[in-house]
């Protein structure tokens, strides 16, 4: 596997862009655009370099923070509310509760919006520049949405999703919305890694083939019973099996009850107990198998999308409700090696 000149870029980058992130900080999106370039076929990995700037390398990882970057540029004012989700009557940790409802701005809305408009450039490729950048931005910002979406303080309401939630962090003030953007992923790179991002990444990938192998096979698999919202782009993403963004976000928010918001206190010291749970064996390292997840469907919908020939269990159905995994070939390949 490449160590990409990104990763290191990111880490170094880091320390500037702690406090200016929202949603996965840079590290973390260039973590998940690294996990899912390791799971695309050569044909989606192909076409998505030619998508995206030359000065990326056909990289996602490279890709994966550009949202952020332009976020205070009027021309793409609207896509700010898209980092993220706010469920009406949603309460950590006593309730929680993902009732989406179609209509509004947000995450949900942004992953069908840039997937039906990848599909449509994919059906009838861009002529114009002005086409050609609309499709650029498009994959940069799904690559993007497709990490928020998997934060799960992105899909929570109570206190601007634990942005106005202090906690102390050894004996600094934070607050909860970047402890899970940034600060246990920094620290877990730090303590157990030895500041090296790529050993993180490599052991994310590890962790993939041994502990969370079987559940990993499942990661891109949408349930097909459970029906997604109607959206307006049916017509496009309904062909898209592996896009399922409330599913997702339903279980993201559940865990603010089990774990992010559980014995919420201003005063505890969240670099203490609460990090080695949730970054450690009893939660099956949380932290990084959601970016893991993130970068596994990441790249399914993208192979759904670019290369959707390369996969001969694309038909077959299992029994009961649920398809099989879609991509499990080209998973089982990647995990393989
Ligand atoms: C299909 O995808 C796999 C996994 O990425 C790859 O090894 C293989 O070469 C691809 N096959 C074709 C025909 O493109
Ligand atoms: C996505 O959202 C933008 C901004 O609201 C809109 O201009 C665009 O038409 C939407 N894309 C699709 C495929 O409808
Ligand atoms: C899907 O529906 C939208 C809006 O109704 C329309 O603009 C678009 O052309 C349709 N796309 C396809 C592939 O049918
Ligand atoms: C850590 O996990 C243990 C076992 O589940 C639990 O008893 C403890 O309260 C957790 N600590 C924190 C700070 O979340």
């Amino acid at each position: 596997m490449r160590l990409t000149a990104s990763l290191v870029a990111a880490a170094s980058l880091f320390a500037l862009s702690a406090n200016s992130v929202h949603g996965y900080g840079l590290l973390g999106h260039t973590l998940t655009g690294q996990i899912a370039q390791q799971f695309l076929t050569p044909t989606t990995a192909k076409e998505v370099a030619t998508i995206l700037p030359a000065s990326y390398d056909g990289l996602l990882s490279n890709a994966a923070p550009w949202p952020d970057k332009i976020k205070f540029l009027a021309q793409y004012k609207w896509a700010t509310p898209m980092h993220f989700v706010n469920p009406p009557n949603d309460d950590p940790p006593e309730k929680c509760l993902f009732e989406y409802a179609y209509g509004g701005q947000d995450s949900v809305n942004g992953l069908y919006n840039m997937t039906a408009t990848l599909k449509q450039f994919k059906v009838t490729p861009p002529t114009t520049d002005a086409d050609k950048s609309t499709l650029q931005d498009a994959l940069r910002f799904f690559v993007h949405f497709m990490g928020d979406i998997h934060q799960p303080l992105h899909d929570s309401t109570r206190d601007r999703g634990g942005n106005d939630a202090p906690i102390m962090w050894g004996r600094a003030k934070n607050n909860l919305h970047s402890l899970w953007d940034t600060l246990l992923i920094t620290k877990d790179i730090k303590d157990r890694f030895k500041d090296d991002p790529q050993a993180y990444l490599d052991d994310i990938l590890k962790l993939a083939k041994t502990l969370w192998q079987a559940e990993a096979k499942t990661w891109a698999v949408c349930d097909q019973g459970q029906t997604e919202i109607k959206n307006p782009w049916l017509n496009v993403t309904s062909e898209i099996k592996t896009l399922c963004p409330i599913q997702w976000a339903t279980v993201a928010n559940a865990l603010d009850c089990t774990y992010v918001w559980k014995d919420y206190s201003p005063t505890k010291d969240y670099s203490a107990e609460y990090f080695e749970n949730v970054t450690g064996p009893q939660t099956e390292f949380l932290v990084q198998k959601l970016l893991a997840i993130s970068g596994i469907r990441m790249a399914a919908v993208l192979n759904e999308i670019y290369d959707p020939s390369n996969n001969t269990l694309l038909t077959r159905r299992r029994e009961g409700a649920r398809l099989p995994p879609r991509y499990l070939r080209a998973l089982e390949q990647a995990l393989a090696r």
